[in-house]
């Protein structure tokens, strides 16, 4: 007869799912800082649907968007997961994950209990019509991000996911390992190959924002791969050096300029302050690459503070692709660059099956290096948000062992 609950670290025999699980949750009377607003409680483990898939959690990746979910902005996660009939009451952060399967629903062919996975986030209503048609699951009006919209996150014991969110995990990578990248990369993924024409091609540049960091550091492997050049853009020369080891052609140091944020009306004296600090940034690009030529794409999730100067310096025909705005939402696009040199703002909001797959065969080749820059313990969740929130993690993407009892660990110890 198994336990109710099993303790951090201590594996229940594959296949027996106990009764109850910890599990790091936000509530929305704590929504705050996410060093308080992330607790560890004891919970229910969540019962599976026909198509579903039950996965023990032993390691799971740090995203900025757990941050956001903590915080209570720029929405309540607990009032999007009532769409889905979840609860309402408590949300479990996490949007990555390195596991094995414990149960499975009865329509699920794709795993088996007892499959090692991780598991990407994208989520969508199995019978969406625009689904089932054979669009872009990405741009279904049911698409929402495991874990951030939905309920049932990878900050727990066990993880309730839809089953085509599990792929096979790379047998050479350690749980915290394989836990980290898939969000970010495959993420990466759909901005640098999903937005035909402007696909990454032999021998284009493209500017990346971050370049250190859970995005930008697998941006530029995926640059790499592809025959690009990447310039990273990034706040100190270290970062600048650890981008260069990761293939960039070289990087700006985004302290060595002024001029973010909203710039001043195009009519007033202070914008050609802002137009000589965009230009200055643009000759760095060339600069770093030796020649005069502008990013086909420029890879961007800063948002407020970087979009002027991204569509400033993006080449004729180019695409500044975002996914984010972490320093703010109120870009301002001075159209005049847009519409005179035909460039391209397109949106990008995280990936299909078939692009998580991409990304993660690139990861089980071998071709890209998971970046996995620090791993904590369980009990130090909110406080890894945390200073993911205050910008002070280290490089590349950061992961926490969940139910794993050690580091290191590749399959059961
Ligand atoms: N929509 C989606 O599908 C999706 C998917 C993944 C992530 N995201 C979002 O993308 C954003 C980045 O995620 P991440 O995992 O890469 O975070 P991260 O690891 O914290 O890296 C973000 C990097 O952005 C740079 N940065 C921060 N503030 C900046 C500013 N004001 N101007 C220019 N650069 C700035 C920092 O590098 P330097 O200080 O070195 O410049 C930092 O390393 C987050 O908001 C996240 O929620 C969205």
């Amino acid at each position: 007869m198994g336990k109710d609950l099993y303790e951090m670290g201590e594996l229940p025999p594959i296949g027996e799912v106990p009764a109850k699980m910890h599990a790091q949750l936000v509530r929305p009377d704590r929504f705050g800082e996410p060093e308080t607003a992330i607790r560890d409680e004891v919970i229910d483990v969540p019962e599976i649907g026909p198509d579903e898939a039950l996965v023990m959690v032993m390691a799971a990746g740090v995203n900025f968007n757990n941050v956001w979910a903590a915080r209570g902005v720029p929405v309540d996660v607990t009032k999007t997961q009532a769409r889905w009939g979840e609860p309402t009451e408590f949300h479990i952060v996490g949007s990555d994950a390195a596991g094995i399967v414990y149960a499975v629903g009865e329509r699920v062919t794709n795993v088996g209990v007892g499959d090692r996975v991780v598991v990407h986030a994208g989520q969508w209503d199995l019978d969406d019509p625009w689904v089932i048609a054979g669009n872009d699951p990405g741009l279904a009006p049911s698409f929402r991000v495991w874990g951030y919209d939905t309920c049932w996150g990878s900050f727990a014991q066990f993880t309730k996911v839809q089953a085509h969110q599990c792929l096979p995990k790379a047998p050479h990578l350690t749980w915290e390992e394989a836990a980290a990248p898939t969000l970010t990369g495959a993420t990466a993924y759909r901005m640098l190959h999903g937005w035909p024409p402007n696909t990454v091609k032999e021998g284009d540049v493209v500017l990346v924002w971050g370049g250190s960091g859970g995005l930008g550091s697998l941006a530029i492997q995926l640059v790499t791969l592809a025959g690009g050049r990447a310039v990273a853009v990034v706040s100190s020369d270290e970062r600048g050096e650890y981008c260069k080891s990761l293939g960039a052609a070289g990087y700006v140091n985004r302290r060595d300029f002024t001029h973010w944020g909203v710039p001043p009306a195009w009519d007033s004296p202070e914008w050609k302050t802002w137009f000589e600090g965009a230009k200055g940034f643009g000759k760095a690009i060339w600069d770093v690459l030796g020649e005069r030529t502008s990013p086909q794409i420029v890879f961007e999730h800063p948002g407020q503070d970087t979009i002027p100067t991204s569509i400033f310096v993006a080449d004729r025909g180019g695409m500044v692709v975002i996914c984010a705005g972490t320093s703010g939402y109120d870009t301002m696009v001075d159209v005049r660059y847009l519409w005179y040199m035909q460039k391209r703002y397109q949106g990008s909001h995280l990936f299909n099956d078939d692009q998580a797959a991409a990304f993660n065969g690139l990861v089980r080749a071998q071709k890209v290096r998971t970046t996995l820059g620090h791993t904590y313990d369980y009990g130090e969740t909110g406080h890894v948000h945390q200073e993911m929130g205050d910008g002070r993690l280290p490089e590349g993407n950061v992961a926490v062992l969940v139910n794993a009892p050690e580091r290191g660990l590749t399959d059961l110890p």
